[in-house]
């Protein structure tokens, strides 16, 4: 598990956990967020155009199909949708993967 941060004057503005995929070459983004106050000003992209400099492989994610924020996120950055996943909380996540 690796820590992906964002640092804007000092601070950590947004971040994201990094975990490698035992499944195929690749890795899972975990815990991406950005602080409340900052959103919308491109970090979380910034974010992700790291990770994807970082590695080799696939990048895979889910998220929750009703945080429309980060699905369009994902959308716009070259992720898509591989499968719905139907968790025990009564939740459906989308499993989004971006090829290198
Ligand atoms: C999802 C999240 C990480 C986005 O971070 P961000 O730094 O604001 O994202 P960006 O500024 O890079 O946005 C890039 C694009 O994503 C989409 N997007 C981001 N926030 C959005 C919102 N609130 N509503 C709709 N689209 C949104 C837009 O297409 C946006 O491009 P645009 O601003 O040119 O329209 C942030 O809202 C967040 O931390 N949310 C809470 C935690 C979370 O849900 N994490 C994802 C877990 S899977």
């Amino acid at each position: 598990m690796r820590n992906i941060e964002e640092i804007e004057g000092g601070k950590v503005v947004g971040s994201a956990k990094i975990r490698k995929n035992r499944r195929e070459e690749g890795f899972y983004i975990q815990d991406l967020s950005v602080d409340e106050n900052q959103r919308r000003r491109g970090i979380a992209t910034r974010l992700l155009k790291k990770i994807r400099e970082m590695i080799t492989g696939t990048i895979s994610l889910e998220v929750d199909e009703t945080n429309e924020a980060a699905v369009s996120l994902y959308n716009q950055n070259g992720f898509v949708i591989e499968e719905t996943v139907n968790a025990k909380n009564g939740k459906n996540y989308l499993r989004m993967k971006n090829k290198n």
